[in-house]
């Protein structure tokens, strides 16, 4: 690694770790995004939001961000705005994580809240509309749009070329969907590569992407609320399958992935790694899947984590746990390894 001088010249290079693998060698590898200057993998778009706005004109020297977040992304946006000289504010709700509230603040972030202290909903459009309506009102002003926004794609470009440098080839690309763009700005720069992965969406059940009813969720950052209106990152050209897990499943399964493995994953993660190993064996043989896991499970202390916010809510299922315990044990690639061996 040569020595940096920029926050920002820590992003990218993640390393990939090996969950599960079937007999017939299907395995399941995460792309650890949480390896990422402030934990998730939100920095890569932000920064190519940023640098994109400046190639286009649309920031000038001094010039203001604003962006609506559920968190990384605003993250992400602080780090390069403290960077490059830029006054950033997010617009938040409650439902985000309070760390990552208070990350943003620490780095100079300024927050505008769409609700009052006390109402946790998830507040999407609300965000929007505000962080649209600021923008529109200051001539110095840019708001980043991530859900509509090309850019953002663009930003995780580098995760495609960085599993090609560590795999032979990815056969499945099976992660959360919230913008839309790391998967399939990941998607898009492996067809580009000549390794056109089957694509499979995953979304928080409650969330409206792939269809069905809408309602509230808890996973963190991902899918899309009743009420919000899906963006232009959400490519459904580049998308085979859209599947729901339910908060109870993607918070199990990062709670058992802790406890067996000592990797924290955050809940959106939680969820993709539940489609993955509940799937795996439907998949071809010797086929390599790849989730990229958003974020770590050290910013869902107070809430996946944390086993009273978690009975209050009505979210502890000891059942999945000791499923997804179980799956973890069978595909376990310690054990199939000497298994190998043994024989
Ligand atoms: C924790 C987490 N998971 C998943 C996502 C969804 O990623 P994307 O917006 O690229 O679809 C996000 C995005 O903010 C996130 O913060």
């Amino acid at each position: 690694m040569p020595v940096v001088t920029r926050v920002t010249d820590l992003i990218g290079r993640t390393p990939l770790f090996e969950l599960a693998t079937t007999a017939t060698g299907t395995r399941l590898l995460l792309k650890l995004e949480q390896f990422n200057p402030t934990g998730a993998a939100k920095i890569r778009m932000a920064r190519e939001m940023v640098l994109d706005a400046e190639r286009r004109g649309l920031l000038s020297s001094g010039g203001h961000i604003i962006e609506s977040t559920s968190g990384n992304t605003g993250l992400g946006l602080a780090v390069v705005a403290a960077e490059r000289g830029y006054r950033f504010t997010a617009v938040v709700d409650h439902h985000a994580c309070k760390d990552k509230l208070r990350a943003m603040r620490a780095m100079g972030a300024e927050l505008v809240f769409v609700a009052d202290e006390g109402d946790d909903n998830l507040a999407t459009s609300a965000r929007e509309d505000l962080a649209e309506s600021m923008a529109a009102a200051q001539a110095d002003a840019y708001f980043t749009e991530q859900h509509n926004n090309d850019a953002n794609a663009v930003g995780y470009y580098a995760v495609a070329d960085e599993l090609l440098e560590d795999v032979d080839r990815v056969d499945i690309l099976l992660s959360a969907v919230g913008t839309g763009g790391s998967l399939f700005g990941t998607a898009t720069r492996l067809r580009q590569l000549g390794c056109p992965p089957h694509v499979i969406g995953v979304e928080p059940v409650g969330s409206i992407a792939f269809g069905g009813p809408g309602g509230p969720y808890w996973q963190s950052g991902t899918g899309t609320p009743p009420g919000a209106t899906i963006g232009t990152a959400v490519d459904y050209s580049l998308l085979d399958e859209g599947v729901k897990v339910s908060d109870v499943a993607a918070f199990a399964t990062a709670r058992a992935v802790a406890a067996k493995l000592g990797l924290m994953l955050g809940g959106s993660a939680g969820g993709s790694v539940y489609a993955g190993l509940t799937r795996l064996e439907e998949f071809p043989a010797g086929s390599t899947v790849v989730t990229i896991v958003c974020d770590g499970g050290e910013k869902y202390l107070d809430t996946v984590f944390d086993d009273d916010w978690m009975s209050d809510r009505d979210l502890l299922d000891g059942d999945t746990e000791r499923e997804v315990l179980g799956l973890l044990d069978r595909y376990s690639p310690a054990r199939r390894k000497q298994l190998v061996e043994a024989r």
